[in-house]
């Protein structure tokens, strides 16, 4: 949610804040501004809608500084407009800010702040940084900060510059904030994918820490004021990753990825048909998983669920984060609660994390993005090491999170001394080669989904192990479509889904083969007597499922552990085509952001 960037050095500012922007956008994309110290003072300039609508200002091309802040944004508090975008100003625009997150104490420091004659003029949380600023000042911007942030009550990633001041202070809590570390130059972001262009050396700041940013070096201090020694670190991603490659899409690049990053979350974790990760703690005397996540990554925990207790026996529960931070679960110090998430900075996903770690839990985190909040706090973690996943529909990520997911259930079997199916060992290496044949439904896919692009509703329906995907099928479609989705387990619909079906519904069928095959077909025979349009996805030619499809899409066989990963990709396509033909840009879909950073 929001992206920041933010530079001093000897360069000009404003081009390397626009481009760091840019390269932030889908954190957030509703409006976007700039700050710059020239000579004259502090200049901002904002407007509503994208980067490039900001960029397009003729005013920006006389904006020359070498320090200053820029903003992408994400609205809470006050709808998306030119005076709601940040950077925001104090009252004698001396000061300026740029803000990450929710100041929950807000309508108190409004009043204490209205009381003392300071005039707020947009209807953001995040101005009352710059006005809070401005009344602790006193030649010494960095105990401002610190007094400021005393009174806040919330979650920030805060850049403040000042007039008079050469440096930036930044400051963190609950929403990441990463100072790259240059020669002679210094930058501060919300995450790495700003920064490579420039540094791969990068400081991770932690809650409640701040630092006081020149152009030669920084300085970070706790809340309290005491030093706080950190190292610097290296980005291992590289700007060719962030890259879209010749394709249309940041989406269809990372979908065309998945062979490459499920290949990536597999190396070097089976060896010698055994499996190689290091877990800190003993995994043998687990007595219950509770798997927490949000959104897609809540999906391939429900897909975990299935052969977690399928190869180890030990029972598992899956919760929305956004639940289990709130509902005061029972947790003992014998069950392990796992995290799954792409960004590791997702903030129900790090309370729900946090509220684990409270009752003694052992934890552990599945995440994509390396030295990320959640990363840092749990006490072992599988990296999917699936590269950066830029699009704001979640894909590759969520094909290496189920992956990842079996690896650890099978080392779960393993230390527990029980036999690994080699047949599934087999099939996991040999993976990658499948995902590279489910790609070829990819123009099989694309006619299709000119079929669908007028329709106002889509049934997903699945059962067992794939009715996740078919949860996640109807998510990519509501989410870059914006046509309404639903994901059902298949035996449901007469239940009440069945009431909608009629010749307007189009209905998807996760029917590959397996145990539940034959029910799968009845419930098929269901939707064709009402006329719903049945779109199916196979792996074998079935005379019945010929004769009641509309369409067909055919997947490759695999072993029923892995064949989510393999029926999700025609899905991902889908949806893709869908949004494509409509116009709409997938990779930023309206009201979503990447990174949900705040609740
Ligand atoms: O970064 P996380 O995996 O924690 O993100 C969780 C969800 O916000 C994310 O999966 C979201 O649902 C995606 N837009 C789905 O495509």
């Amino acid at each position: 949610m929001c992206g920041i960037i933010g530079y001093i050095g000897n360069k000009d500012s404003t081009s390397i804040l626009i481009e760091g922007l840019k390269k932030l956008e889908y954190r957030g994309y509703d409006s976007a501004g700039i700050c710059v110290k020239t000579k004259e003072g502090l200049k901002v300039f904002k407007k509503r809608g994208r980067i490039f609508e900001l960029e397009k200002l003729d005013e920006l091309k006389e904006l020359k500084g070498m320090i200053g802040i820029a903003h992408t944004r994400w609205a809470t508090h006050g709808e998306p407009n030119e005076n709601n975008a940040h950077p925001h100003f104090d009252c004698s625009k001396n000061i300026a800010i740029v803000h990450n997150g929710i100041i929950e104490n807000y309508h108190a420091l409004k009043n204490l702040l209205e009381k003392e004659g300071h005039q707020l003029s947009s209807q953001t949380d995040s101005e009352i940084f710059a006005h809070l600023v401005e009344k602790f000042y006193e030649q010494n911007l960095e105990k401002a900060v610190i007094k400021t942030l005393k009174l806040v009550e919330g979650s920030y990633g805060l850049v403040v510059m000042h007039k008079k001041e050469e440096k930036l202070i930044v400051a963190r809590k609950g929403s990441s904030l990463i100072i790259g570390v240059g020669e002679g130059e210094m930058f501060v972001a919300s995450d790495s994918a700003a920064l490579l262009e420039h540094t791969k050396k990068v400081v991770h700041l932690q809650d409640e820490e701040i630092a006081t940013i020149t152009k030669d070096k920084y300085i970070i201090k706790n809340i309290d004021g005491e030093f706080v020694n950190k190292k610097i670190e290296e980005i291992k991603w590289t700007v060719e990753q962030m890259e879209k490659k010749g394709f249309k899409h940041f989406m269809l690049k990372e979908i065309f990825e998945q062979p490459q990053s499920i290949t990536d979350t597999i190396r070097g974790r089976i060896k010698d048909r055994k499996i190689k990760i290091t877990v800190d703690f003993r995994v043998d005397s687990i007595k219950r998983i509770i798997i927490t996540a949000c959104g897609t990554s809540w999906h391939s925990a429900l897909i975990g669920k299935y052969f977690i207790e399928e190869l180890t026996q030990i029972p598992v529960e899956v919760d929305y984060a956004s639940e289990f931070r709130y509902r005061n679960p029972v947790i003992g110090k014998d069950d392990l609660v796992i995290v799954i998430s792409q960004s590791g900075e997702t903030a129900d996903t790090l309370a729900a994390l946090r509220g684990a770690k409270e009752k003694q839990a052992k934890t552990l985190g599945i995440i994509n993005v390396v030295g990320s909040t959640i990363s840092r706090e749990v006490d072992s973690g599988i990296y999917l090491h699936a590269g950066p996943e830029i699009g704001v529909a979640s894909t590759k990520a969520f094909t290496s999170q189920v992956v990842a997911l079996l690896i650890f259930a099978l080392y779960i079997r393993q230390k527990k001394g029980q036999e690994l199916d080699q047949e599934l060992l087999r099939e996991l290496e040999e993976l990658p080669q499948k995902v590279k044949e489910v790609l070829k439904t990819d123009k099989e896919v694309q006619k299709i989904a000119k079929e669908f692009t007028a329709v106002k509703n889509f049934l997903y329906l699945g059962r067992g192990i794939n009715f996740p995907v078919a949860l996640e099928g109807a998510l990519k479609l509501k989410e870059i479509s914006y046509i309404h989705a639903e994901g059902y387990p298949a035996a449901e619909i007469k239940h009440g889904p069945i009431a909608l079906i009629d010749e307007q519904m189009p209905v998807l069928f996760v029917a590959t083969k397996n145990n539940l095959s034959a029910k799968i077909i009845s419930n098929m025979q269901e939707v064709k007597a009402r006329k719903g349009k049945i779109i199916a996805l196979v792996n074998e030619d079935n005379k019945e499922i010929k004769e009641l499809a509309d369409y067909l899409i055919k997947v490759p066989q695999i072993i029923n552990e892995l064949s989510p990963v393999i029926n999700v990709i025609p899905l991902q396509l889908l949806s893709y085509y869908i949004a494509d033909i409509k116009g709409i840009d997938m990779d930023k879909p309206r009201n979503l952001a990447k990174s949900v950073t705040v609740e």
